[in-house]
């Protein structure tokens, strides 16, 4: 049996995949989901490392007399055994999505008081992902709850990853680790635009951009490492209310941050400028770099920033982020990413996949408007 700690080699990366919600809400079916992870076959998406293919909210409509989570009969005629198995048998992983809570935040049965049962059944469906959602909580502690739902998962013998869903209300980066989370959210839900919080319907606080996410990781990144990240929430990358330019940003600055990487885009109808910027291994290489080191805001100068990740092999990733209306040169010292100035070191352009020579003490890039440079400094 697995035990908390054992947890950890579930996601000695940050885990990899594509989920329903961004793109597709409610909208879920057996068709869609087992389409998708052709597509996420096809499209090179998997060669590149994306591995869990998770429906979100809304695969469920009740509990039958015993209690037991019965899926939608009309949406998932088949069941959810058979669409597990379809998924592993393209050779990916299949995860669910549940809730802490008497409801999922979009009304259907939560897992409160069925933790075991869940689990054992999730088991039996040979769910490798649970996504744990946080609405319609009452008093219930975070910590102790969702270490409920880790406690039954073990029971159930089968290694499944642990995704804490809890908004970073009650700061989940404290305590997420030791429940057995695999990755915790750390805000609220991001949206498929560049900048701006913006209110629920029901007037409570608030959807988030790009930016605003990003700001929020600040200081918070000490708490990631192999087995247990921040999750700043998943990709809005082709999804249709960003630039290709601000997608590419959006992608770069999850990988810089050890983010999971966790699609949202309808990977069977992508535009080939966002499959590329997904599939763009070099980024996604400083993502899953194994040392599991998050990276950190080394320099803030107005709407010019520098975002810098210790790799394993000693070198640095680095992303020149220019958040302002005009392009601008942005400026990497080395003294800013822990060398000394007098280093000379190889510079590599992530995203023009090419060497751009040798550099001592720093190097400087011309960053369009809401755009980055991506680069590895190698000493
Ligand atoms: C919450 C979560 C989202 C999504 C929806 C589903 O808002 O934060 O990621 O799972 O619920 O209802």
């Amino acid at each position: 049996m697995l035990c908390v700690q054992d947890a950890a080699s579930l996601a000695p990366t940050p885990p990899m995949g594509w989920n329903s919600w961004n793109k597709f809400a409610c909208n879920v079916s057996e068709d869609l989901i087992g389409q998708i992870a052709d597509a996420m076959v096809k499209s090179g998406m998997k060669d590149a490392g994306y591995q869990y293919v998770i429906i979100d909210d809304c695969w469920q409509v009740a509990r039958d007399k015993d209690g037991n989570i019965v899926a939608d009969p009309q949406r998932f005629p088949s069941g959810i055994k058979a669409l597990a198995d379809y998924i592993h048998s393209a050779g990916l992983k299949f995860g669910i999505y549940s809730d802490v809570g008497s409801k999922t935040c979009a009304g259907r049965p939560g897992s409160l008081g069925h933790e075991y049962q869940d689990a054992r059944q999730y088991a039996a469906w040979t769910v490798d992902y649970l996504k744990y959602d946080w609405c319609n909580t009452i008093t219930q502690d975070g910590h102790a709850v969702y270490l409920l739902m880790r406690q039954a998962l073990e029971a159930s013998s089968r290694p499944i990853v642990l995704s804490i869903c809890e908004w970073g209300t009650h700061t989940p980066w404290l305590w997420g680790k030791d429940a057995g989370g695999n990755l915790w959210r750390t805000t609220g839900d991001i949206k498929d635009r560049w900048e701006g919080r913006v209110k629920w319907p029901a007037g409570d606080c608030c959807s988030n951009g790009v930016v605003d996410i990003v700001d929020l990781q600040v200081g918070l990144d000490s708490y990631t490492g192999p087995g247990h990240w921040n999750d700043p929430d998943m990709l809005e990358v082709g999804n249709g209310g960003m630039t290709d330019t601000e997608y590419r940003s959006h992608f770069s600055l999850w990988a810089i941050l050890a983010a999971p990487l966790i699609a949202g885009n309808d990977l069977r109808d992508m535009r080939p400028e966002i499959r590329d910027i997904l599939t763009n291994k070099e980024v996604i290489a400083v993502d899953q770099d194994p040392l599991g080191s998050e990276g950190k805001r080394v320099k803030k100068n107005g709407d010019l920033e520098v975002w810098a990740k210790q790799m394993k092999d000693g070198s640095r990733a680095v992303v020149l982020f220019n958040r302002g209306s005009a392009e601008h040169e942005i400026s990497v010292n080395w003294e800013d990413i822990g060398y000394p100035n007098h280093l000379e070191a190889a510079v590599r352009d992530l995203w023009q996949k090419k060497d751009v020579g040798r550099f001592t003490g720093k190097f400087s890039a011309l960053v369009v408007s809401h755009g980055v440079a991506m680069i590895t400094v190698k000493p």
